[in-house]
């Protein structure tokens, strides 16, 4: 089935699961083969087949004082209401929340229809495991069972040899130890954003989100004595006793060659780039779960003033695929 030019597109875009500015360039991209072949990975479930186990939370975005140097966009002109998703990666909704081998989702929604709408879907990775759609596609089809029900590990010893950048991110989880909190941990948006001003100037950006909390992580020990559910009580907790539950929203400075670096890698020196502080996130509330999961998460929701790169597959393509993904578990 081509999505786009499927009977269900214009429904789709009135129930406003998806964009109108969808761009046609994706008819080549294999979109609906990964929504596919990780809805297979994950057993067919009722849920995400990625980010399948999470919670729902009320949030407060604030902007900084700098934000209006760098961007127009009404997101980062007054402070909004937003909407914010926990997740543990993957799509079993009953992994552990002390598995170390995948990531913690944050997804937001800033200002939910007003002006400033924008949407972010991130990660406590600064990249991302694969590069482009066609390499996700094909790191996913390495790990369907084979005849015998099992992975065969011979063709994914053959495709991570083949792609050894798709091992990153998970190098960078397993020299972090097992996420304590979900606002104890850094979150990037791993793409380049191009910000523009009042004035028409423009900025690449990498985003990243600091726990202003500091980072909160478990000792092998700590994470085997963790019930399979607990961060959803921690994070209560944490807002019962007043404790820190905000990020820093911070924009690291980049050039036009970052901007070609693919998601797989980071910028060059990333971690002693110049930055600032655009806003603050802070979590206020539970919300129910409802609110997050009858809409997808939009990346390419973005408020004027703030442009992800458009030309770039991996990031282009995540609307169909959240927009097909959400017609097929609910
Ligand atoms: C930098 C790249 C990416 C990152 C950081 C990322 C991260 C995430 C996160 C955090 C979620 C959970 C969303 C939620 O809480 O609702 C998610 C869901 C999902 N992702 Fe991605 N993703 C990326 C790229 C992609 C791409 C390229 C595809 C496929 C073309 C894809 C397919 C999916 C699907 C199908 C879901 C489930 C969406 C839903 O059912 O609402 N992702 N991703």
């Amino acid at each position: 089935m081509n999505f786009r030019t499927s009977t269900a597109f214009p429904a789709l875009v009135a129930m406003g699961l998806v964009g109108l500015h969808a761009p046609a360039m994706a008819q080549s991209q294999p979109t609906e083969a990964i929504v596919e072949t990780m809805r297979t990975l994950s057993g067919k479930q009722k849920a995400r087949p990625s980010g399948a186990k999470g919670q729902c939370f009320t949030a407060r975005f604030t902007p900084a004082a700098d934000a209006a140097k760098l961007t127009k966009s009404a997101a980062f002109a007054k402070e909004s209401a937003a909407i914010v998703r926990f997740s543990v990666g993957g799509g079993n909704p009953k992994v552990a929340d002390a598995t170390k081998t995948v990531n913690r989702g944050l997804s937001l929604r800033i200002d939910p229809n007003g002006p400033g709408q924008s949407e972010f879907v991130m990660v406590n990775a600064p990249v991302n495991f694969v590069r482009s759609p066609a390499q996700m596609l094909a790191f996913l089809q390495a790990r369907l069972p084979g005849a015998d029900g099992k992975p065969d590990a011979e063709k994914i010893k053959a495709f991570t040899e083949a792609n050894p950048e798709t091992t990153n991110q998970g190098k960078y989880l397993a020299s972090k130890p097992v996420p304590g909190s979900w606002v104890g941990q850094n979150y990037w948006a791993i793409h380049p954003y191009t910000f523009t001003n009042a004035q028409g100037a423009q900025q690449i950006v990498k985003f990243r989100f600091v726990p202003q909390g500091g980072e909160v992580g478990l000792t092998d020990d700590e994470a085997k004595a963790k019930p399979a559910d607990f961060l959803v009580d921690e994070l209560k907790g944490r807002l019962a006793d007043k404790k820190p539950t905000g990020f820093d929203v911070v924009a690291i400075l980049g050039n036009a060659a970052d901007a070609q670096k693919p998601a797989t890698e980071q910028w060059t020196d990333e971690d002693k780039r110049p930055t600032v502080k655009v806003a603050t996130l802070t979590i206020t509330g539970l919300e129910k779960n409802e609110t997050c999961d009858g809409q997808i998460f939009d990346p390419t929701t973005l408020a004027d003033g703030l442009a992800g790169p458009k030309n770039d597959p991996l990031f282009v393509e995540r609307q169909p695929a959240y927009a097909i993904s959400i017609t097929q578990r609910n």
